[in-house]
């Protein structure tokens, strides 16, 4: 009997409890105003709201029935607590958007997203390396961490050798030698990708090797410490001047307009024999943008070519300065800048 009269207590509060959440959430569901929300929060889970009284009741309940019903109890509060949290939220934020809806001018274009673009020295690199494609070089790119062998050795540039005073080196504090000796650096230039190509692969080798070079130089508006260079190599049997030549001739006609002059002298670099440098007439003046020559025997050689069966052509040139002639940039210094009003130009 007495367990019969137990379970029906315990069925009739567990029955309250739960339709006090369902009218509750009810009402909750109507209400439109933080103010009635207040209200409501009161009425429920205030100090004398009616589910803060159903869980006080709970101690009053014989010791065997309080754990059912007050965990039944708290669950709702915890349920009751978050809708109205919800509920809340949704209020706050319909009233923001109607708010909204006072000064948004719907007649007024869409603003446009921000569209990134490409750097100028990307932008001149894919032209010019475009151009070599089309005749037929392969592009190819290296490690800018670079070994003094074939940034220096093999290019026919030994140590102690008064050309390597042309380069202004970063060493690395790695791989020193027990004397001390640097072996490792940033390279200077892309040539020592020439070694590199023509050391694992045999002739013929057509390649362009565009990519970064860095120099311990104090930067000023035509030297900074980190450029591009871009690289052109040619080898096979019977590669001569002429094909130099034309092949740069060419080059200048395709970059600058059919109608460029281009002029050689000579120049010198210890990887090549002979050695020029090639400028082109560029609003009324000679400016120089590149360093070529037939590729010096001793760096042939030193890749395991035979001089006597093969020869070939290298150049090299900066694309900052040859975006500097054509972009009419004054200064190399804003190519790094990252400064928005000068990238947004290109
Ligand atoms: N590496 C040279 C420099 O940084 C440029 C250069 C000159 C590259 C002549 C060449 C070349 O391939 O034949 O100044």
């Amino acid at each position: 009997m007495l367990i019969m009269y137990n379970s029906s207590m315990i069925t009739k509060s567990l029955r309250d409890i739960e339709l006090l959440k369902e009218n509750s959430l009810k009402e909750l569901n109507e209400i439109k105003s933080l103010d009635a929300l207040d209200a409501w929060r009161l009425q429920y889970l205030g100090r004398s709201g009616s589910l803060t009284q159903l869980l006080r009741s709970v101690s009053e309940l014989p010791v065997e029935q309080r754990k059912t019903v007050g965990s039944a109890a708290n669950a709702v509060k915890v349920a009751l607590e978050d809708q109205l949290h919800m509920h809340r939220e949704a209020i706050e934020f319909d009233s923001l958007a109607k708010d909204g809806q006072d000064f948004v001018d719907i007649s007024l274009p869409g603003r446009n997203g921000l569209l990134g673009r490409y750097h100028p020295s990307t932008l001149v690199i894919r032209e010019i390396s475009a151009i070599f494609a089309n005749m037929g070089f392969q592009i190819i790119d290296g490690p800018e961490v670079e070994w003094d062998r074939y940034n220096f050795e093999m290019l026919n540039i030994p140590q102690d050798h008064p050309a390597r005073d042309m380069f202004d080196t970063f060493w690395l504090d790695i791989n020193r030698q027990d004397d001390g000796a640097f072996t490792t650096l940033l390279r200077t230039h892309t040539s020592p990708m020439q070694a590199r190509v023509m050391e694992s692969n045999d002739p013929p080798v057509r390649v362009i090797i565009p990519g970064k070079c860095y120099r311990y130089e104090a930067t000023d508006a035509t030297h900074e410490s980190q450029f591009h260079q871009i690289e052109g190599l040619a080898v096979d049997k019977g590669i001569t001047f002429a094909n130099l030549k034309h092949t740069l001739f060419e080059f200048a006609r395709q970059m600058f307009g059919a109608d460029t002059k281009v002029r050689f002298r000579c120049d010198y670099f210890p990887f090549v024999e002979p050695g020029v440098d090639m400028s082109i007439e560029w609003k009324g003046k000679w400016l120089e943008i590149l360093g070529a020559g037939m590729v010096h025997p001793n760096v042939l050689r030193a890749v395991g070519y035979d001089p006597s069966i093969y020869s070939g052509f290298a150049f090299g040139m900066g694309p900052e300065r040859i975006a500097m002639l054509k972009y009419g940039i004054n200064d190399i210094r804003h190519f790094l800048q990252n400064d928005i009003r000068f990238l947004r130009q290109f």
